[in-house]
């Protein structure tokens, strides 16, 4: 199948390298021409496991790189539309570059093309964009339009995309359904999976995925409802947490328990310092206005959003509680990314604690494995860049972890105790066991748990006369 996919960020260049992957030719188009030379140079604009090996593969080969929308449309049957759709000032999904590529690619029909929203859009999209193709030019029979969301998290995108837990394909016409299939096919008949080039399965796949055929404006509500459920999921874990602060539980074990229950699921219920990214924030916002569109006063959205927003102001509280006064402290900082595995930092919280921070007067020495550079943008010279997590760590007063990477889960505890001025960590993902903590000295804060710390410091942090080592 030829294919096209107009939009080469984090989700149209992953689409792109694993339909080469299945075996289809696939052009890649964008309209930021700096992106599109690196990208035809061989550079990769974003950290994402396996991209660089399904690039290396294709590249030149099945997978192409091109400026001009026209030229690809023309050579290709199916278009997949990945552009941006950021909020506008009102929450609603600014559909703008949706509507300049539907126009164009109007402009250059040349037989029968699908035409496929993969963008996050709202119910209707897929009608507007058959309007405009109308308006430009293209008769009825000459294309039809589908809804083919996309499930991709950021740092598992490839895996995610070749192992899904679900294609969903949302359209009107057999023909075009039938198309779409074709696409998909050595996803849909494992025949992917049998391949000794097959990019390696994560834990727990399920293959060959389900396919689930449904109308367009079903697909389309499929992707905001997912993501306002995991948000909802997220949201809801961060509340209880706050119960727990309060009453002295332990979120992680409520969580366990509450996450066993099968109809409930263990996944997407750890505490944090509140979802971030370019997904969820967005598509909360932009299923809010769909709802008010549709006189339909959807305000567990607004709660969810509200609690996210709190998570964050709780955060920089439990900071203040750790260290009394902010103003010139000096803090390590552990990630930046919005969450571990991505150099993505759209809607960070990290990046918000750490704007938040500054403007109370400390400085920030931050560690990230992949972000820094992204950061840069963002935060200039305003804040220190440091090699690894030991230099970040350095002459702090304390340590704050706001990302979960993986290998801020497996640090040398003595080492970093020797590095910190004062050994006093605040962790906003909870990855590691307080108890273990305090066996090596540390005075360790975490989301819904209570506070611990050694013994010479419990009264002096708790305030409390107290006998155990909880501050
Ligand atoms: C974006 C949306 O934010 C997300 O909701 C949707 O599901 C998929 O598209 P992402 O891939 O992360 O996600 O966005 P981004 O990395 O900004 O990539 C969009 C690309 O489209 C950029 O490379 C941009 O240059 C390109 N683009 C944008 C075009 O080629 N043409 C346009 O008219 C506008
Ligand atoms: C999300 C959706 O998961 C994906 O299906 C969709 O297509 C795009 O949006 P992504 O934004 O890449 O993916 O990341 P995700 O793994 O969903 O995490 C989003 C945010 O929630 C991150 O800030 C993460 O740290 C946070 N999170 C996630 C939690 O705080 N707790 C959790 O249990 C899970």
């Amino acid at each position: 199948m030829h294919i096209t996919i107009v939009g080469s960020g984090y989700v149209g260049l992953v689409a792109g390298a694993c339909f080469a992957e299945l075996g289809h030719e696939v052009i890649l188009v964008d309209n930021d021409t700096r992106k599109l030379a690196a990208l035809k140079a061989g550079e990769l604009p974003i950290h994402e496991k396996f991209l660089p090996e399904l690039l290396t593969r294709h590249r030149d080969s099945r997978l192409k790189f091109c400026g001009d929308l026209i030229e690809a449309v023309t050579a290709s049957t199916a278009i997949f539309i990945a552009v941006g759709t950021p909020p506008t000032d009102q929450g609603e999904a600014d559909l703008s570059y949706v509507e300049s590529v539907a126009r164009e690619v109007a402009r250059a029909i040349n037989g029968y093309k699908v035409v496929v929203e993969k963008s996050t859009v709202p119910v209707y999209t897929s009608n507007w964009i058959r309007t405009v193709m109308l308006r430009n030019g293209a008769s009825p029979e000459s294309f039809d339009i589908a809804s083919n969301p996309e499930f991709l998290r950021e740092g598992t995108a490839v895996t995610d995309f070749l192992y899904p837990d679900r294609i969903v394909l949302g359209a009107e016409s057999e023909r075009c359904i039938s198309l779409l299939r074709d696409i998909y096919q050595p996803l849909e008949n494992g025949s992917y999976y049998g391949r000794q080039s097959a990019i390696p399965s994560p834990d727990n796949a399920r293959v060959p995925p389900p396919l689930i055929v449904t109308s367009a404006k079903s697909a389309e509500l499929i992707k905001h409802a997912s993501n306002a459920f995991l948000a909802m999921k997220i949201s809801f874990a961060n509340a209880v947490a706050s119960i727990c602060e309060a009453v002295g539980a332990d979120v992680q074990q409520v969580c366990l328990g509450v996450g066993s229950d099968s109809r409930i699921g263990s996944r997407f219920l750890n505490p944090s310092i509140g979802y971030g990214g370019s997904c969820f924030p967005k598509d909360l916002m932009a299923f809010r206005a769909v709802a008010r569109e549709c006189s339909y006063d959807f305000r567990l959205l607004e709660e969810v959003i509200r609690i996210n927003e709190n998570q964050r102001k709780r955060f920089l509280q439990k900071v203040r509680s750790a260290l009394w006064t902010l103003k010139g402290k000096r803090l390590g900082v552990l990630g930046l990314a919005f969450k571990g595995g991505t150099d993505d930092i759209r809607e960070s919280p990290a990046v918000f604690t750490v704007e938040a921070l500054l403007k109370e007067g400390c400085t920030v020495a931050a560690y990230d494995p992949a972000a820094i550079e992204r950061a840069r943008e963002v935060f200039g010279s305003t804040i220190e860049y440091a090699p690894d997590a030991y230099r970040a760590a350095r002459h702090a007063d304390a340590l704050l972890i706001l990302t979960e990477w993986q290998e801020f889960a497996a640090l040398d505890l003595p080492r970093l105790h020797s590095q910190l001025k004062y050994p006093i960590v605040v962790d906003g993902r909870n990855l590691y066991d307080p108890r273990i903590m305090v066996e090596h000295g540390f005075t360790y804060y975490s989301i819904g748990r209570e506070a611990v710390a050694p013994e010479t410091y419990v009264a002096a942090v708790s305030g409390r006369d107290k006998h155990h080592n909880k501050a």
